[in-house]
């Protein structure tokens, strides 16, 4: 799910994610009315937060006339939705604007904008120093894109890039860009009031916000009349989701949102992402654990398994603390999955220190991950404490050891499924066979099983599990549960 993140791509397990690719292109087919409107091409790295804000930004422009292209030749806007979370992915959009340039000369007039994480650190380089871009838009400015295109139209170079403490676009009913029809994203909160040393986030995105509980739970209903049959709840730390109605009368936590939207109907799945360890409650458990429809499936992030170095990260939890939390998880909800993201070489990281964030994949036996060298970004608290001094090939060393082990971790998990029925959410065909459906289980695990006749992806099917890979779970459909 990242093109740079987790929850991006749900079957890309167990990786370094390559953030040297081309990001993902939104558009939406349109019949042939509305060809002589003015059209935009959106490209988006990061995280799923930013994929959600795209098809927010094509919701915006959809009101001002414009339509989504997938071919950037023939776009009168281009944009592009930037992720600034580890120097890999920052270096890919600086080719992309190369590209967009190119295209640019070709068809004067075509104007670029850059928008999300990249925005603000990157505002006056893109406009001033570089000259490639017409517009640049801070995650929390979109509203502003309207007048912003027509000062560019006017040949203004156009910034919004101010951070708002309030803005959450619960109003705003995103375009479903690129979606299957089956998985909605809803958006649950916005920034992060976390300080993680090596993170930028919480610079790019700004302070937290929760969106009113019942824009929420009334997206999650109209994604579900729409055909959907799962939501995932996005946020960087859902747990700390808190909205008050503005006269006080009511306030909503995290558990309590969670059960709201699976009120919304049984047969609508409910994910979220992500959850901080230091935040996730025994109360979220045990709503977890209440209802079938919320996903026995948590993505609770360790970054590190050492103590020292998660006090120098600033995650303002310890090993032990972690391990209870995981032993919670599996007291209160026996089968759940979870999954982690993991950091090697963070500054001054010993050998024996590294060993901990191996013993913990171990510990905690997580089903996949999600694993990363460090980068240092500037104008964090680590680029301003601390030396980043663990040499690259250390780093990268690391990492391998770390992501060999998960796959080890990731298989035994997995081998233990066959002969196991799951209930599954047919999402549609497998990557290498149309003659194949995929879908996933509660745990979030990937099945594929040949198809059958009058199914189709939205429907809920039993599959018995016959063979497994580190990465799915291969297996055939049985007409009822063992
Ligand atoms: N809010 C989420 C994480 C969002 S960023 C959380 O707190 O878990 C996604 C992941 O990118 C992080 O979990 C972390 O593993 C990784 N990451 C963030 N900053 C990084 C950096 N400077 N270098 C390498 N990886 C980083
Ligand atoms: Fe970054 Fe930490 Fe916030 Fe996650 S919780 S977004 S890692 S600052
Ligand atoms: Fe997401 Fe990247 Fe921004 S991970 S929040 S798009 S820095």
């Amino acid at each position: 799910m990242y093109n740079d993140n987790p929850t991006l791509d749900l079957q890309e397990h167990n990786k370094v994610i390559d953030e040297s690719k081309q990001g993902e292109v939104f558009f939406q087919e349109k019949p042939v009315d509305e060809a002589d409107k003015k059209r935009f091409y959106i490209e988006s790295y990061g995280c799923q937060m930013n994929f959600s804000d795209s098809e927010i930004v094509a919701s915006i422009l959809a009101e001002t006339g414009y339509v989504s292209t997938r071919n950037m030749e023939e776009s009168d806007l281009i944009l592009i939705n930037t992720c600034s979370i580890r120097e890999k992915a920052e270096d890919t959009v600086r080719k992309r604007l190369r590209i967009f340039d190119k295209i640019k000369k070709k068809r004067p007039g075509t104007l670029v904008g850059v928008l999300g994480c990249m925005a603000e650190r990157l505002k006056t380089k893109f406009l001033e120093e570089e000259k490639l871009v017409d517009m640049v838009v801070g995650p929390d400015a979109y509203r502003d894109l309207p007048n912003l295109i027509a000062g560019a139209d006017d040949g203004e170079r156009s910034v919004n890039v101010l951070l708002s403490r309030e803005e959450t676009y619960a109003d705003i009913n995103p375009i479903r860009l690129l979606s299957n029809g089956i998985n909605g994203f809803i958006s649950i909160m916005r920034g992060c009031d976390n300080m993680c040393s090596f993170c930028v986030v919480p610079f790019t995105r700004g302070r937290e916000r929760s969106r009113d509980a019942y824009s929420i739970v009334a997206e999650a209903a109209n994604l579900f009349e729409e055909g959907f049959r799962e939501v995932t709840l996005l946020g960087q730390n859902v747990d700390s989701y808190k909205w008050a109605a503005p006269d006080d009368s009511e306030s909503v936590n995290f558990a309590e949102l969670l059960e709201r939207v699976a009120l919304v109907n049984p047969d609508l799945r409910v994910r979220f992402s992500t959850s901080h360890p230091k935040d996730i409650t025994d109360e979220v458990l045990h709503t977890i654990a209440k209802y079938e429809n919320i996903c026995n499936y948590i993505h609770l992030p360790v970054q590190s398994g050492n103590s020292r170095i998660l006090e120098l990260m600033n995650r303002t939890y310890d090993r032990e603390w972690y391990k209870e939390r995981v032993q919670a998880i599996y007291r209160i909800i026996p089968d759940c999955a979870i999954s982690s993201d993991m950091i090697t070489g963070f500054c001054t990281e010993t050998e024996e220190e590294h060993q901990d964030t191996l013993s913990m994949i171990e510990y905690a036996k997580y089903t996949l991950s999600y694993m990363f060298y460090y980068s240092e970004r500037p104008g964090t608290l680590a680029a301003r404490k601390y030396e980043d001094d663990i040499p690259l090939e250390t780093k990268k060393r690391r990492l391998s050891e770390i992501i060999h082990l998960q796959n080890k971790v990731s298989l035994e998990h997995n081998l233990k499924d066959i002969g196991k029925t799951f209930k599954v959410l047919i999402e549609g065909d497998s990557k290498k066979s149309d003659q194949d459906f995929k879908g996933r289980n509660t745990q979030n695990k990937v099945l594929i099983f040949s198809k059958k006749e009058g199914l189709k992806p939205g429907d809920y099917v039993q599959v018995k599990v016959t063979e497994a890979t580190s990465a799915t779970l291969m297996g055939e459909l049985v007409d009822r549960v063992d």
